[in-house]
């Protein structure tokens, strides 16, 4: 099956259009909590940026940043596809990562590749995080029919998973080598 774009997606999509109220309900909670999730990466991801020392981690970050706002707009699309206010939804789970970057900041020294190596196990939590909320939701669009919103989460699904690549690339190709010549 082909796609506006005239691509195939690679996810599989139902033929008929299903409605199934309890789990379009589970579905559109799905959303919001991944709403409120971006949100809060929209501000914690400045205090990861201020707090790396190398400029690969940083711009690394900067540029997820600037997706990230991507994220959130592609979300107000699928809440306006829907038909629904965006409302966010607090998502615990991404509190609590958000935290624990801000704990292991708190708990290295400033300017040092032991933090970046912390920032970076933190930051690929969240990445993983989201992979697994996109990835999951985009099979249940899928189950429902929702083929424009299916796509949309395809495309921010996709920036996930290069995000978390590129930061093993970042760790591989010096930070962790610098942190384990660290005394
Ligand atoms: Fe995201
Ligand atoms: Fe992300």
């Amino acid at each position: 099956m082909k796609n506006e774009t005239g691509t195939t997606p690679k996810f599989k999509m139902k033929t008929s259009v299903h409605s199934e109220p309890a789990l379009n309900e589970l579905f559109f909670d799905g959303i919001r909590d991944l709403y409120w999730a971006e949100n809060h990466l929209l501000k914690t991801l400045p205090k990861m940026i201020k707090a790396a020392s190398s400029a690969a981690l940083s711009k690394a970050i900067e540029n997820h940043l600037k997706e990230t706002e991507g994220h959130v707009a592609r979300l107000e699309t699928i809440f306006d596809i829907m038909g629904k206010e965006p409302i966010a939804k607090k998502c615990n789970a991404m509190e609590g990562l958000a935290k624990e970057g801000e704990e292991i900041i708190e708990s290295t020294e400033a300017g040092t590749a032991t933090r970046d190596v912390g920032i970076i196990l933190a930051s690929q939590k969240v990445e993983h995080y989201e992979i697994a909320s996109y990835g999951g939701l985009l099979q249940l669009a899928a189950t429902l029919g929702l083929t424009e919103v299916a796509t949309l989460l395809e495309q921010t699904l996709e920036e996930e998973k290069a995000a978390d690549l590129i930061l093993t690339e970042v760790a591989e190709e010096g930070v962790n080598y610098q942190a384990s010549e660290e005394s």
